[in-house]
C-alpha cells in the first residue's frame, strides 16, 4: 500500500525539490481557475521539467493507482484541470516544460514543449517572419498543451481551423508511463491511423501532452480591423456571407457582438468609448489580413458600400492605426470581464450550421425570454464558424440556489433546441466536468461504446483525469 509520503519521496527523488509542491499554501493557486471555480486539495503538485519525467510520474501513479490530473494555464472553462473535491489527485503542472524546441521557417513548422504559453509561441513564430494563428482571450496564460487538450478554437478559426488543424505531431506521456513520440514535422502522412488526433481534444483523459509540432503560416504584413453596426443577427450573417466571398479568402475573424455585450465591456473598462455615433442592436468585429501587398482598405470599403445599399449595416469604423485596432479588440476582451463581474451565469459554446444560426437565435432567445423574462441573453462570438456563446445572466436579485436551479433549467431548454437544430453543445471549451450530463445524453450507443473502448485501451486503470468527459469508473 503506497502512502502519500511514499509518493512525495518518489516525486522529490525524480523531480528534485523544486519539482514538487506539497504544502496547502503552495498548492492553493492550482486549485482555482480563471473563472474562480475551486478544486479540492491535491495530493501534491508535480512540476516535471522533461517529457521523460512526466512519463515516469505517470508510470508510478499507474502502478500505485494514484489519480492524476494535468494542468496547463488554468483558463479552461469546464473545470477539467481542477483537482477533484472528493478523491485527492496528483496535479501534474506543465509550467516548467516550456522550451521552444525548434523553428523551421522553410517547413512552416515549430516544435515546442507542451507548457509553452500560447503568446510566447506566437511571438517566437513572429520573430521568424511566420505566424501561428491560434488566438484567444486567454493567450497570455493558456499553454499549448491545454490548447491541444481542449482542441481550442478562438478568433481565427474561419481562416486557419481549430487546434486540430494546426498540429502536425505530438508527444504524449501515456497513462501507463510509456512515451509516445510522434513528432515528425510532416504536412502529409498517411501511414495508418492518425493517432495524434486521439489526444487532441481528449482533455487529458488519455495521457499528458508533453510536446507538439505546430503548423505555421506566412506572417500577415497588412491587417485591417473594422467594427460594423448591424440592424440584427440576420443582417450580420448576410454580411458574413458577402465578406467571405468578397475578401478574397483573406477574412480572418468575424465576431458577433450584441449591444448588451458592448455595454458590459464599457462597464468593465470605463475608458472604452462607444465606438459608433449611435447604438446598434448588434455589431460585427471583423479582421482581414494579407501576407503580401493587397489593398485591404478598398476591399473593406466596397463591402461597407454594398452592405449599406442592402440595409445590412448602419454604420461602421475602420481602424486607421494599430492602436485603434487594439482598442476595438479590447471591446471583445472587456466584455468577458463584464460578464464575470455580473457573477454566476450560464456560459455555453454551442455550434450550429451557419445557415441555421438566425432561426436558432430567434427561437432560443424567445424560449429563454418566455421561461425567465428577467434573465438577460447575451449571444455573441464566432458566427463565422457557426459558434455562439449563447450565455444567460440570471436576475441579480435571485438567491444563489434559485439562480443555479434557474440556469440549469434554462440550459436544458437551450440544449433541447440545439439538438433539434442538430447542433453541438460544445464547439470550443469541451466537456470537462461541467458539461458531462448533457454530453452523455447526446451520445449514441456506438459513439459511447467506442469512446469507452478507447479510454479502457489507453487507461485501463482509470487513473488519468477520472470523471472528466466520461464518468469514472468508465462503464
Ligand atoms: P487548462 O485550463 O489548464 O486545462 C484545460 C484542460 O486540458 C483540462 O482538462 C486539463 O486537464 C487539460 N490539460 C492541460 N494541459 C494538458 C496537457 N499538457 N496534456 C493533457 N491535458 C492537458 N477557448 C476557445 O476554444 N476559444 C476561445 O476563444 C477561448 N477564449 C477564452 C477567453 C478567456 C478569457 C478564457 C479564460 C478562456 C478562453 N477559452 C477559449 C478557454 C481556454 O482558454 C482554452 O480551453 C485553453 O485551450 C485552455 O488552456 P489551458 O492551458 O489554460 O488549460
Ligand atoms: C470567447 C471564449 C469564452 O470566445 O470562448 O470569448
Ligand atoms: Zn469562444
Amino acid at each position: 500500500m503506497t502512502t502519500r509520503d511514499d509518493l512525495l519521496a518518489f516525486l522529490t527523488e525524480t523531480l528534485g525539490t523544486s519539482g514538487v509542491l506539497s504544502q496547502p499554501a503552495d498548492t492553493a493557486r492550482y486549485r482555482v481557475d480563471w473563472a474562480g471555480a475551486q478544486g479540492g486539495i491535491p495530493l501534491a503538485v508535480a512540476r516535471p521539467s522533461s517529457p521523460e519525467q512526466v512519463a515516469e510520474v505517470l508510470g508510478y501513479c499507474h502502478r500505485h493507482d494514484i489519480p492524476v490530473v494535468p494542468q496547463g494555464g488554468g483558463s479552461g472553462l469546464v473545470e477539467g484541470a481542477l483537482p477533484d473535491t472528493t478523491t485527492p489527485e496528483l496535479v501534474v503542472s506543465l509550467e516548467r516544460l516550456n522550451r521552444i524546441r525548434a523553428i523551421d521557417p522553410l517547413n512552416f513548422s515549430m516544435s515546442v514543449d507542451a507548457g509553452c504559453v500560447l503568446q510566447t509561441i506566437k511571438d517566437a513564430a513572429d520573430a521568424e517572419d511566420c505566424f501561428f494563428p491560434l488566438a484567444l482571450g486567454a493567450q497570455g496564460s493558456c499553454q499549448i498543451g491545454g490548447n491541444i487538450a481542449t482542441n481550442a478554437g478562438g478568433l481565427n478559426v474561419l481562416r486557419y481551423g481549430m487546434m486540430r488543424q494546426l498540429v502536425l505531431g505530438v508527444e504524449v506521456a501515456l497513462p501507463d508511463g510509456r512515451l509516445l513520440h510522434d513528432m515528425k514535422a510532416l504536412h502529409k502522412n498517411n501511414t495508418g491511423y492518425d493517432l495524434k488526433q486521439l489526444f487532441i481534444g481528449a482533455e487529458g483523459t488519455l495521457g499528458i501532452v508533453t510536446g507538439a509540432v505546430l503548423k505555421l503560416f506566412p506572417r500577415p504584413q497588412v491587417t485591417r480591423t473594422a467594427l460594423i453596426g448591424c440592424p440584427d443577427v440576420d443582417a450580420a450573417l448576410a454580411l458574413y456571407a458577402q465578406a467571405r466571398r468578397s475578401c478574397c479568402d483573406l477574412l480572418s475573424a468575424f465576431e458577433l457582438i450584441p449591444r448588451a455585450c458592448l455595454t458590459l465591456a464599457m462597464e468593465a473598462a470605463p475608458d472604452l468609448p462607444d465606438p459608433l455615433d449611435t447604438p446598434h442592436p448588434v455589431y460585427v468585429l471583423m479582421e482581414v489580413a494579407a501576407s503580401g501587398p493587397v489593398d485591404l482598405d478598398a476591399m473593406i470599403e466596397t463591402l461597407f458600400e454594398r452592405g449599406l445599399d442592402q440595409g445590412l449595416l448602419g454604420d461602421g469604423v475602420l481602424a486607421t492605426s494599430d492602436a485603434q485596432a487594439s482598442q476595438l479588440w479590447r471591446i471583445r476582451e472587456a466584455m468577458l470581464e463584464g460578464q464575470q463581474r455580473r457573477g454566476e451565469h450560464l456560459r455555453t459554446d454551442i455550434s450550429l450550421p451557419i445557415s441555421a444560426l438566425t432561426a436558432f437565435h430567434r427561437q432560443a432567445e424567445a424560449a429563454i425570454h418566455r421561461a425567465s423574462p428577467e434573465s438577460m441573453v447575451i449571444a455573441y462570438g464566432h458566427i463565422g464558424d457557426g459558434n455562439l456563446h449563447f450565455n444567460i445572466l440570471p436576475p441579480a436579485t435571485l438567491a444563489d440556489d434559485a439562480k443555479r436551479a434557474l440556469l440549469h433549467e434554462l440550459e436544458v431548454q437551450l440544449f433541447e433546441l440545439v439538438a433539434e437544430f442538430e447542433g453541438s453543445i460544445s464547439a470550443e471549451h469541451g466537456i470537462g466536468r461541467v458539461k458531462q450530463g448533457p454530453f452523455l445524453e447526446t451520445l449514441s450507443a456506438p459513439e459511447h461504446a467506442i469512446m469507452r473502448g478507447v479510454k479502457r485501451l489507453l487507461d485501463p486503470r482509470g487513473m488519468m483525469s477520472p470523471g472528466r468527459i466520461l464518468p469514472s469508473p468508465c462503464d
